[in-house]
């Protein structure tokens, strides 16, 4: 059985990751309407990833006697400045959900729950990989800079990489 806290804790996690799932789709839905269908691809496939971060933990909360609260969302930006806009603050977005990861993590700790600690471990390490990820990206689009064919390119692998991750994402929750 979830403590009031922790039930409170996981819903505000909750609230943070369906706002990342609408954040990312907001993007991608900007990236389609710049001709940028490889970077509208991935972030598309993101904001589904983002909903299943949300799902896994209502999941949870419900299955340990609690209730996943599905809440209420402000509207996202609509408009970048750039791709490398987006990126850049996709990647201070994920370091803000890191932090809030950690967060959570040191709050089982508090409460001696150590089930919800083993399930937040998956989230740990999927941040790394976000993270590691978005400044990836941040990195090459600097490299590109207002190269107009560079940004063709880097569309196209995008869209290489959209499948392919999510490919792999699937073989993960099977093992
Ligand atoms: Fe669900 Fe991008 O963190």
């Amino acid at each position: 059985m979830l403590s009031p806290k922790i039930s409170q804790a996981l819903n505000r996690q909750i609230l943070l990751e369906a706002e990342s799932s609408q954040f990312y789709l907001s993007m991608a839905s900007w990236a389609e309407t710049q001709g940028l269908n490889g970077v509208a691809a991935f972030l598309y496939e993101h904001s589904d990833e983002e909903r299943m971060h949300m799902l896994k933990l209502i999941k949870f909360v419900n299955e340990r006697g609690g209730h996943g609260i599905v809440p209420a969302l402000k509207q996202p930006p609509t408009n970048y400045k750039s791709v490398k806009a987006v990126f850049e603050d996709i990647l201070k977005h994920e370091i803000k959900v890191t932090a809030e990861i950690n967060g959570l993590v040191d709050i089982t700790l508090k409460e001696k729950d150590y089930t919800t600690h083993n399930f937040l471990q998956w989230y740990v390490s999927e941040q790394i990989e976000e993270e590691a990820l978005a400044r990836l990206i941040v990195d090459k689009l600097k490299l590109i800079g207002d190269d107009k064919s560079g940004l063709y390119f880097f569309d196209r692998d995008m869209q290489a990489m959209t499948g392919k991750s999510a490919k792999e994402k699937e073989n993960t929750n099977q093992n």
